[in-house]
């Protein structure tokens, strides 16, 4: 009889000493897929609550808390920024606040409500093979598949992105990403010897390749014109010229006659 009520007595401790004064808090971010690089905005709201005193705000991500902020007794909001967001920082945050002041690390938050924050890679390491042999003689074509096995989020719904065919690290193709398929291809037409090379490929998921063909254009476009070749320069100048010696012969001849005429 002794030893149940002694291990409850234990349990009951244990409850209350690793009981904080934890309660959840409201979470909102404006934007929720966000590009890497960029900052990530969360508010913490306690409003409706009726806190009594200063309370400690704390943001977690993935449960573990990672900030805090301290907020007066008639305040309701508690602003947090995450400045230049990796990869890293996509996951579930939450919010919680507490009258007691903790390290943000020692807290876990498993109760109250998450939102899930996306962060878009500005590239994404993809796999790459190639259709047929990767040995060929000169003149062939090579055609290489660029896939990924996870799928990409995008900014705005975009379908297609860039992708980046490199070889020997340096970039030589640029090519449509489809998102839907999941992949890429990259056609060398002729190979020569100077292609050889170690390939690999890059996605960037926030750079969207525009359906209208607009956006495949400049700001601005200059005409380029392209000379006829020399010999037909040469026959046009020396025409101008001929011409313009005929011309001065002609004048020549003219007053040269009407000056003889007045001099007979
Ligand atoms: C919080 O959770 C993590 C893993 O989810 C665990 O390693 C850590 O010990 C927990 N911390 C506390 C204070 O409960
Ligand atoms: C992407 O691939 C899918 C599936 O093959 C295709 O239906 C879609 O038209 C492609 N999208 C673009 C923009 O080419
Ligand atoms: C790329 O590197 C390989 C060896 O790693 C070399 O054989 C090849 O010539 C290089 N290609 C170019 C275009 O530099
Ligand atoms: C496009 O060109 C106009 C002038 O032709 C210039 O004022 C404008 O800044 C340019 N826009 C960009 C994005 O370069």
């Amino acid at each position: 009889m002794i030893t149940p009520i002694f291990l409850l007595c234990i349990l009951t401790r244990q409850a209350l000493c690793q009981t904080k004064d934890i309660s959840p808090a409201k979470i909102f971010a404006p934007l929720k897929t966000i590009s890497e690089g960029s900052s990530l905005y969360i508010t913490c709201s306690t409003f409706g609550s009726k806190k009594q005193s200063t309370v400690y705000v704390y943001l977690c991500k993935d449960g573990v808390g990672i900030d805090t902020a301290m907020q007066k007794k008639e305040q309701n909001d508690a602003h947090f920024a995450i400045r230049q967001v990796s990869r890293h920082d996509s996951g579930h945050y939450s919010c919680i606040y507490s009258r007691t002041k903790y390290k943000p690390s020692a807290l876990n938050d498993t109760g109250s409500s998450r939102i899930q924050i996306q962060v878009i890679p500005s590239f994404l390491p993809a796999d790459i093979s190639v259709a047929g042999p990767s040995t060929v003689s000169e003149g062939n074509h090579v055609e290489l598949r660029c896939t990924l096995s996870k799928t990409v989020q995008t900014l705005g719904e975009c379908q297609l992105v860039q992708s980046y065919l490199t070889r020997n690290d340096t970039v030589v193709q640029v090519q449509r990403f489809n998102i839907t398929q999941m992949e890429a291809t990259f056609i060398i037409e002729g190979a020569v010897v100077k292609d050889s090379g170690s390939y690999s490929c890059i996605v960037l998921p926030l750079k969207c390749f525009e359906m209208n063909k607009g956006a495949l254009y400049g700001n601005n476009s200059i005409l380029v014109e392209v000379k006829a070749s020399l010999v037909g320069q040469v026959m046009f100048y020396s025409g101008i010229i001929s011409l313009m010696l005929s011309l001065g012969f002609c004048l020549w001849m003219i007053r040269h006659r009407c000056g003889s005429s007045k001099g007979k």
